[in-house]
């Protein structure tokens, strides 16, 4: 919000600007006598205008879903829900980088010989599963929350060295499969009902997990899509 802010002051203050773009347009609507909006309200505009851009993606997947369903007011089905490919990625990158249990426990119940060293027989183990998932050997740029990397690689099953989000091995969580899904249904209707931009926080540190020292504040926004998609000056000056 910072540099669109910057953006619009100094894009206003140019001697010999032209209308070129979207920016430009809004500026020029801002510029009249008697504007339909205010700087704020246009900061509001261009901010949203960006994220309907950059959020298409997943958007387009639920939008698809809602567009195809024969009775409006059905609940999701299963093959709506394998359906999501790409929000399966955004879940599978939200579990690498965050997760509720930041370790996990074992005890070796017999010498184990791994890469040269050697466990001996009832050692306690801490495993740290975000030290795998942000093993830049494995994962490029691992600390950037970025999907589409899963689209290259195949989605874990059930768990592996490199995804432990849900354990391993005996003890891999029984509830992998129903959190998914949860998580899905909740990106389903949030991505479908809402937009959001972010208030304050939203800083990430990876130590000693995952967190957000100053929070992660959103406000939520009844979605809009038509109305900024279509002619955002008009309607929001109606
Ligand atoms: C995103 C959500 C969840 C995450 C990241 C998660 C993560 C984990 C992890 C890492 C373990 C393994 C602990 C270990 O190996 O020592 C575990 C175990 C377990 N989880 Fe989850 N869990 C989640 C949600 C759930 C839910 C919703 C349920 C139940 C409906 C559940 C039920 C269990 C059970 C019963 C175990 C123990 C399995 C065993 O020891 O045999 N989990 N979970």
């Amino acid at each position: 919000m910072k540099m669109l802010k910057q953006q619009l002051v100094e894009r206003r203050n140019a001697a010999d600007r032209e209308t070129v773009d979207f920016f430009d347009l809004v500026i020029d609507e801002l510029n009249k006598p008697n504007p339909i909006m205010d700087e704020s309200t246009a900061l509001d505009l261009l901010f949203t205008m960006l994220f309907a851009s950059h959020e298409t993606t997943s958007m387009e997947e639920h939008e698809k879903i809602l567009e195809r369903r024969v009775d409006p007011d059905s609940d999701i089905t299963w093959e709506e829900y394998k359906s999501m490919k790409f929000t399966s990625h955004v879940i599978h990158e939200s579990l690498r980088l965050a997760n509720i249990a930041l370790v996990m426990f074992r005890k070796a119940d017999q010498d184990v010989h791994i890469n040269g060293h050697t466990i001996p027989k009832g050692s306690k183990i801490m495993i740290c599963s975000l030290a795998s998932h942000l093993n830049m050997k494995v994962y490029e740029d691992p600390s950037v929350f970025n999907p589409w990397r899963w689209k290259d690689i195949p989605e874990p099953v059930g768990a592996s060295k490199d995804f432990m989000a849900f354990g391993g091995g005996l003890r891999l969580c029984a509830g992998a499969d129903f959190s998914k899904m949860q998580m899905a249904m909740f990106l389903h209707y949030l991505v479908t009902n809402y937009m959001w931009k972010t208030v304050s926080g939203w800083t990430m540190v990876f130590y000693p997990g995952s967190q957000f020292p100053d929070g992660f504040h959103i406000q939520l926004l009844p979605k809009v899509s038509n109305m900024v998609l279509e002619n955002p000056i008009k309607k929001l000056g109606a």
